[in-house]
Order: C-alpha cells, then structure tokens, then sequence
C-alpha cells in the first residue's frame, strides 16, 4: 500500500472531479486512464483508492462512508477513507494515490501505465489479420477482455474494423450477410456461457448458406472448467465443429470434437 505521502517519481496528474462535485463524506467511482479508482471526500480532504477490494474485488467506490471508514459494498470490510489503511492490526491496505486540489477541480497523480507485454490474445488477433480478417462485430465483457484489447490494438494499428453491438445475436448475422456477400469470413466476439450461445442462431444461419465465419468466445479459467463454473459452457457441444482453447502450459493446437 502507498500514502499520498510516498509519491513516486514522473506522475501524471488526471482531473477527477469538478470543485464541489463531491460532496463531504462521500465516495464516488471514477476511471482514469485504465485505473479505476474510488475517489473519498472526508474530514476536508480527498482520498483515491484502488477501486477493487483487497478481500474479493468488490466496488469501494460502490461503497458508504460509516464512523469515519469507508465501507465495501460487499461483504462490510472497511478502511481509512483517506490512507486505505484497514483497522486494528490487519495489514492488507488498499492501494492509494495522491490528491491535489486545484482551483478547477481535484487532480490524481497516477504512475506512467506499464508498457503492454505482447500476450496469447495479440497472437490470436495478428493471426486472423493475417489471414485477412478485416471487420468484428462484437460485444466485450469479463470473459473476453483481453481479446477485446488486442483487436483495439489492431484497430488502433489500421488493420481491422471493430464494431459493438447489443447483442451477440446481431453480430454473428452481420459475421454471417459479410460472409454470404463478400465470400470472406468476418469475426464475431461474445463472452463465456451465454453470450456463446447468444451467437448460435446467426452462426447456423451462416452453416446452412455455407458462410465462412470466425466466432471468438471467452470462457472460464481452464483449472475450472468441467466444474459448472459461473458461466462455464462445453463450447464444442453447442457450437463447435472445430475449436481451439488456448492453454498457457501447452502448446496451442485445434481440437476436432
Ligand atoms: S469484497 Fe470487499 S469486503 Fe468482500
């Protein structure tokens, strides 16, 4: 855990709030480059926390400032509104980051982001525009973050066109019209469980017109599947002809089922 008073070198500063915009003695979420934080007005002063509780990740900034602690919507832990420090003896703290109030607003120092280290997720995205893939149509949740951020990446570079949709249902009918009008696959993106299964009707839809489509799932961690984890689905039963899990003990191979 780090005090506003250990400030590291090179921060950036990020406005987080308005003047006036949080009132004294509450907490409210607020993003900033890629960190969440939970921002705290008490005793006149401003706190930022890591917005995830060190007990299960739950939303600090979710939670209520109670006696002078600010409390996890969760399951009730509770910290310093201002150092993250837990009380009595406990030593797992929140992470915390200077605050400073200007005259438009309050102002987060946060460290530099950590260069991205190319990963399973770049390689899979690289791949599918190597073999030409232009469009996704997609929708991103927990299960498929890292892959959403590789085809970002991609986008970013020029090499690909990402387009969000509200249900996993659209995306793999405009995978499947993209097929059946250009003879070329697009992809389609949907998280574990059922936004899989979302995908189904659009991807037989593409079957039965002999549409060539790639549709990209996420899916629970490997060391539970088979346990009915939330959201676990056998992909290759409802969807499958040909798949691929990715595995980072073993080299990555296509598993006919
Ligand atoms: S996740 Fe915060 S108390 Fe459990």
């Amino acid at each position: 855990m780090s005090h506003p008073s250990e400030i590291p070198v090179e921060l950036t500063w990020h406005k987080a709030l308005d003047p006036e915009e949080l009132p004294e003695g509450r907490v409210k979420t607020v993003t900033l480059g890629t960190n969440t934080l939970c921002l705290t007005h008490y005793d006149g002063k401003y706190g930022a926390l890591d917005n995830r509780c060190p007990h299960q990740g739950g939303p600090l900034g979710e939670g209520t400032i109670e006696n002078g602690m600010l409390r996890c919507p969760w399951h009730g832990w509770d910290y310093c509104p201002l150092t993250g420090t837990p009380p009595g003896d406990y030593d797992d703290g929140v992470e915390t980051f200077p605050t400073e109030t200007r005259e438009d607003g309050v102002y987060v120092g946060l460290p530099p982001e950590p260069e991205h280290v190319r990963d399973v997720s770049d390689v899979m995205i690289e791949t599918m525009v190597n073999w030409g893939v232009k469009w996704c149509f997609g929708m991103v949740g927990h299960s498929n973050l890292s892959v959403a951020d590789a085809l970002r990446r991609q986008e970013e570079a020029g090499n690909l066109k990402y387009i969000g949709i509200r249900h996993e249902g659209a995306a793999s009918f405009a995978c499947s019209a993209y097929g059946k009008l250009t003879g070329r696959p697009a992809s389609c993106l949907a998280i574990a469980g059922p936004g899989a299964t979302n995908l189904l009707t659009g991807l037989w839809d593409a079957h039965v017109d002999r549409a060539p489509v790639i549709a990209l799932t996420g899916q629970v961690a490997s060391q539970v599947l088979g346990r009915h984890n939330f959201q676990e689905l056998p992909l290759e039963k409802p969807l499958g002809v040909w798949r691929i899990t990715p595995k980072p003990s073993c080299p990555t191979r296509p598993t006919p089922s």
